[in-house]
């Protein structure tokens, strides 16, 4: 029998298959058990402080705090009074221990360079680096964009950032111009670091390009720092671009950190809500760092010997959670990859998990559906005997995705850690514990520690077992979002008005009888497009700023790749007329004004939009006719129904 049978358990009757951790797991792990489990849940549930401070005090404090919570709803203080250095914590603290010479950070370039930085040379890249952002006169408070691509440098510039106190902010490489320029003038940044360009599938994805465009607009910026990464040919304004290379050449190797206060700003990153305006989350540092920290540690039971590989862009929340605070306050040994899944073919992540050894693998479960469809012989081609640990994030993972992953690329041995949670939380909040947790393909399963997660319906009464609600959190964590940039009211209402006194989270999910917690997806207009946040009103702005269009409504389709793919119904103004060219033209304009990974996959032209009386567009409806071709509900509330027929027939044509 193989292990993988031996560990699957049938559940009972009529529900999903349950994989039971494996003896040999739950034996080295730090959570052995459910009962173990629920044991430190409901005392971190009785006294989350308690819980989180004793996480905390793993940390390195230069001062330490005097009160672990302040909570004047919604705004929170972790560790208010304590004084930290968030790079210190993630760097010195190994550099000078024993962990002197262990690698930090495997790097491979798409091209097929390779790098190892240990946590000693961390230190010294870190430290030079600090202070070139010092002599240029960056200092604490100040937000610096950074718009790299998945390289060591992008890495040092975010810890960079952290030593000196600045606040990073980093776009996302397939962000446009114009997505750069509304982060600049939401965050008045006065810096930027960037490159030259990346590699991706082959080719130099410029990027200086789309800093100098946003700059034509944006003036406050007094240096930009650029890194040569692909030697493209880029401008250079002598006033206030400098390279990285000429910088860091005197640079010293030797700075001291200075200690900040535990609530310090360390990051905006800005994500999509439900109006046009991305939303710049905050994030501040000993409550985040702890927050991150403590995840890793027992999500991934991240141990001195693993080969941690989080497959995330630094762009996003996960790359900032989980490519670079979490896993380097554990000193633990990481891989970062410049490129393409898929580059030079579908078999690139399965060679580098056989040639670096790599124990715990995270990834999206959009990236898995594209590797189910490219076919099993690119990971049978590789000896993947090394992982003990998979993970998903993003989406809901599909127990087809699930089941491939834990066969294809677990072998039947690994646990899969699917882990929810979003840019606002910070860290991790529910997921299996992987030495504890019974795993059910398609559950995120049971809250962290500390972490009380609840499901409510619309009066705010909490759902029974298999009721589909809303996932609140009840109790503040240190990982919170502590504001939305310079809109504390945006703030309020979007996240605490809702219940007094919980986090609304935006999705839609449901407990089963045992607990465990199913996501259904976003109840607000976020779309999930690959495991990316998308604004069906971000989208729509876009389209109405070109001057074919008069009207614009976006909504989701369900897509087997994507999760979600983009369909928008668009009506033109009078003297516009349908083309497939026109429909080109105002794809590559979404990209122009957001970035590829926004623009529709399906364009429809409507001479009308079904409205209500009130003039609201019904986006529920035009949602129906996407997804199922027809629209069944009562229409009689529109102000012109015979709209909706002409949509269904175009539609079906
Ligand atoms: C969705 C990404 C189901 C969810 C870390 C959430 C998930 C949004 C999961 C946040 C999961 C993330 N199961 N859904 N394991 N993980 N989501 O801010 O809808 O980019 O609200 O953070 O992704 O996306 P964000």
């Amino acid at each position: 029998m193989s292990q993988s049978s031996a560990s699957q358990q049938a559940a009972a009757p009529g529900s999903a298959a349950v994989f039971l951790p494996s003896k040999d797991f739950a034996a080295k792990a730090r959570i052995p058990s459910l009962a173990a489990y629920r044991k430190l849940y409901q005392e971190s549930i009785d006294d989350p402080e308690a819980f989180w401070a004793g996480e905390a005090t793993e940390l390195l404090w230069r001062k330490p705090w005097s009160k672990v919570l302040d909570w004047q709803e919604p705004f929170a203080k972790w560790f208010d009074g304590g004084k930290l250095n968030v790079c210190e914590n993630c760097v010195d603290r190994h550099a000078l221990g024993p962990r002197h010479n262990k690698a930090a950070i495997i790097w491979e370039g798409e091209p097929g360079e390779q790098r190892v930085i240990t946590y000693g040379q961390l230190h010294r890249d870190v430290c030079r680096f600090a202070n070139v952002l010092e002599s240029n006169g960056i200092k604490a408070g100040d937000r610096v964009l950074i718009y790299m691509p998945m390289v060591p440098e992008a890495v040092v510039a975010m810890l960079g950032c952290a030593r000196i106190g600045a606040v990073h902010s980093v776009v996302f490489g397939g962000f446009s111009s114009e997505a750069i320029y509304d982060r600049l003038e939401d965050s008045g940044a006065i810096a930027i670091i960037t490159a030259d360009g990346g590699w991706r599938r082959g080719k130099v994805v410029a990027l200086k390009p789309a800093v100098d465009e946003a700059l034509l607009k944006y003036r406050k910026i007094q240096r930009v720092i650029v890194l040569r990464r692909c030697g493209n040919e880029v401008a250079i304004n002598p006033d206030i671009d400098v390279w990285w290379h000429d910088q860091i050449a005197t640079a010293s190797a030797k700075h001291t950190p200075k200690a900040f206060d535990s609530e310090h700003p360390l990051f905006i990153l800005y994500t999509s809500g439900s109006t046009g305006k991305p939303k710049g989350i905050l994030h501040t540092s000993g409550g985040y760092l702890t927050g991150t920290y403590a995840t890793c540690k027992y999500i991934f039971d991240l141990r001195d010997e693993d080969v941690f590989w989080c497959t995330a862009d630094v762009g996003w929340i996960t790359g900032h959670s989980y490519v670079v605070y979490g896993p380097l306050a554990n000193g633990a040994t990481q891989i970062l990859y410049e490129g393409a899944p898929n580059h030079p073919d579908f078999g690139r992540f399965w060679k580098m998990i056989e040639a670096y050894g790599v124990s715990i693998f995270y990834t999206a479960p959009t990236a898995i559906r594209a590797f189910i469809k490219a076919g099993d012989a690119f990971p049978a081609a590789h000896d993947l005997s090394s992982l003990r640990l998979l993970g998903s994030v993003g989406e809901p993972i599909n127990p087809e995705a699930w089941t491939w992953y834990h066969h294809h690329i677990g072998g039947g041995n690994c646990p899969i850690v699917d882990t929810w949670w979003q840019t606002e939380t910070g860290a991790i909040l529910i997921s299996p514990l992987p030495g504890a947790t019974p795993c059910i393909p398609g559950t995120a399963s049971l809250p962290f520690f500390g972490i009380d997660a609840a499901i409510l319906d619309e009066s705010g009464e909490e759902c029974g077992p298999n009721q589909d609600g809303r996932l609140v959190i009840r109790k503040p964590w240190p990982a919170m979002t502590r504001c939305i940039y310079n809109d504390p009211e945006r703030f309020k209402k979007t996240y605490w008005s809702d219940f007094p006194g919980r986090y609304t989270t935006g999705d839609g999910a449901r407990r089963d009888e045992h607990g465990n917690f199913w996501i259904i997806g976003r109840l607000d207009d976020v779309l999930n497009v690959s495991g990316h946040r998308l604004g069906t009103a971000e989208i729509e702005s876009a389209l109405v700023s070109h001057p074919a269009v008069a009207e614009a409504a976006a909504v989701g389709r369900p897509d087997e790749m994507k999760g979600q793919a983009v369909a928008v119904f668009v009506t033109l103004k009078a003297n516009f007329s349908e083309s497939e060219s026109l429909r080109q033209e105002l794809r590559n304009h979404v990209g122009h004004m957001i970035g590829a990974l926004a623009k529709p996959d399906d364009i429809h032209f409507a001479p009308a939009l079904p409205k209500t009386r009130s003039g609201k567009i019904m986006r529920r409806i035009l949602k129906e006719l996407v997804c199922t071709g027809e629209v069944t509900g009562n229409i009689t509330t529109l102000e012109d129904y015979t709209v909706v027929a002409t949509l269904q027939r175009n539609i079906a044509r």
